[in-house]
This record gives structure tokens, sequence and C-alpha cells, in this order.
């Protein structure tokens, strides 16, 4: 099974032996509770490079809510038993003080793209992002990291972040991992009752049918308009947002003249789920 170290000075010392044998590091930064769409990001960071570490923090400065942050699933222990077979060479699980150890005071701050879509509903949430994996690439120095397109928002700012700090580490997007039906795989589905999850998969196929619309010429508004109602029609609570915007700057589209997302997050009961598809010119 895989080897679990839970402080930075271990850490570092690890990956300072890996870095004189002249290996490269690649980190996958996760909260646990691993599914397919996690370990899809662990055999990607294996095919490219030479040793893989995945961190486990459920970090409370990203929850908006004591009770969101109590209910996210911990289950270290399965997580662990996961990453042994696939090959990942290290699992880092830093508690909170080893984090955040008292007097700690600064905060990583992704300006515009942090402000939108998830960002208008979930305030402060992508700040505790930024600054979480701020953190981990520090901590790990790594080379790569992978992230899910499944959370497009949270992967641009990463981008965005790494460029203006100047971190010297690649960012490799990976598809967003789908059941057979189109749901895509998140924790939160496992809070679905069987009701709602047999009514989960109609986001993605209403998004997939928005966007082959937006690639046959179909006018923004009017299409976002019933694919959100349509959304509401399924049987969702609310829908959240649902966007169109630039693919590489998530700026607001009103023409599909350029590659664009389609973004949307939306209440299935007690439940938010978020999506997103790509879609562009013919
Ligand atoms: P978490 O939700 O655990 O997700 C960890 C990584 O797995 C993210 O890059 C996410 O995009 C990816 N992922 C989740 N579901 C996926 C799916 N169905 N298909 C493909 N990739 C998927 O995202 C976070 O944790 C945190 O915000 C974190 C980056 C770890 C910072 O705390």
């Amino acid at each position: 099974s895989v080897p679990i170290i839970r402080t930075v000075t271990e850490l570092r010392t690890v990956v300072a032996g890996w870095r004189r044998s002249g290996a490269t590091v690649a980190v996958v930064p996760t909260m646990g509770a691993l599914h397919e769409g996690h370990l899809s990001l662990v055999r990607a960071a294996l095919q490219k490079a030479d040793r893989v570490v995945v961190t486990l923090f459920v970090n409370p400065k990203q929850f908006n809510s004591a009770a969101d942050l109590a209910a996210y699933p911990r289950t270290e222990n399965q997580d662990a038993a996961k990453l042994g077979p696939l090959g990942a060479h290290l699992l880092y699980v830093p508690d909170g003080e080893e984090m955040y150890p008292a007097g700690f005071a600064t905060t990583v701050s992704v300006a515009a793209i942090g402000e939108g879509l998830c960002g208008a509903f979930r305030p402060g949430h992508f700040d505790g992002v930024a600054t979480v994996v701020a953190k981990l690439f520090l901590q790990t120095a790594a080379d790569f990291a992978f992230f899910g397109e499944k959370d497009f928002q949270q992967l641009q700012l990463v981008r965005r972040m790494v460029r203006d700090l100047d971190i010297p580490i690649t960012i490799t997007p990976c598809p967003t991992v789908r059941e057979a039906d189109g749901l895509a795989l998140s924790s939160r589905n496992a809070r679905l009752s069987p009701a709602e999850r047999a009514v989960a998969p109609r986001l993605a196929s209403i998004l997939l049918e928005a966007a082959d619309r937006f690639t046959r010429g179909s006018c923004v508004l009017p299409t976002l308009a019933e694919a959100r109602a349509a959304i509401l029609s399924a049987g969702y609570r609310e829908v959240e947002y649902l966007e169109l915007r630039g693919e590489a700057d998530l700026q607001p589209m009103t023409n599909v003249d350029r590659p664009a997302r389609l973004l949307v997050a939306a209440w299935l009961g007690d439940t938010r789920l978020i999506d997103n598809i790509r879609t562009s010119p013919v």
C-alpha cells in the first residue's frame, strides 16, 4: 500500500531524495473520498512523471459553511487502499495545524477568474482553493500538477495563479470522468436519493444538447433560457448559474465565435451539482 506522510518536513525529505536520483515529480491535489475521477488524474500523472504524490486535505478555507465541511466524507483508509494498486508513490495527509499553524495570515486571491460563476455563490471559496493549492505546490515542489476539467473554473484559476506567481510547475487538465449515463463523478453524488440519482444525469444531457445547438449556430441567450427551463422541469430545484464563457479566459460570451465552455451549477434537492462542457463554432 502507499506510504502516508503527514508533515511538510518529511515530504520535503522524501522529494529531495527523489530529485537527487534525477526523478521528476507530479502532484495530484485532492480532498479524498477518491473515485474514478481522482484515479484518472493519478493514472495521467504516473504516465508523465517518475514519482507521484497524491495529497489529501479537506481544506476548511474553501468551505462556505461549517455544516458542509463537517459533512464532507473522510475515508483515508479506503483512499490509501485505492492508491496502492495504482502505483502512486506517496500520500501526503497534513492536518489543519500543519497546513495553517497558529498565526497563519496569508491569502492568495486570483481576481476576475475567481469572481463569477461558483465564485459568486461561494464567497471566499476560490481564495481558499488558491491559498491551499499554492501551499501544496510549494510544499511538494512538483514539476507537474493534474487537475480535472470537472472543476473548470478551479482549473483556470490555478493556471492563472501559476503564471502570475511564476510557480515552476506545469498544469495538466484531465477530462471529466462520467457514469455510463453521463453524470459527472463527484463525491456529492452519494448524497442523492434514488429518485434524485435517476434525475441527475439530465443535467449533463441538457448541457450536451445546448452545446450541440451552439455549434449549429443557435443564438446564445434563447438557447441558455431553454436549457435552464429544461433543467428545472427535469426536477432540479434551482439553477445557480448556466453561462457560456470563453474557454481560455472565462469571460462572458454572447456569440459562439471562439472555443467556449458552457458551465452550470444546480441544486437537486439539498445537493449542489456542477458540470461543464466544451462548445466551439464549426
Ligand atoms: P476534489 O474535489 O477532491 O477534486 C480533486 C481533483 O479531482 C480536482 O482536480 C477535480 O477537478 C478532480 N475531479 C473531481 N471529479 C472529477 C471527475 N468526475 N472527472 C475528472 N476529474 C475530477 O478540487 C478539489 O478537491 C480541491 O478544490 C483541491 C484542488 C484539492 C484544493 O483543496
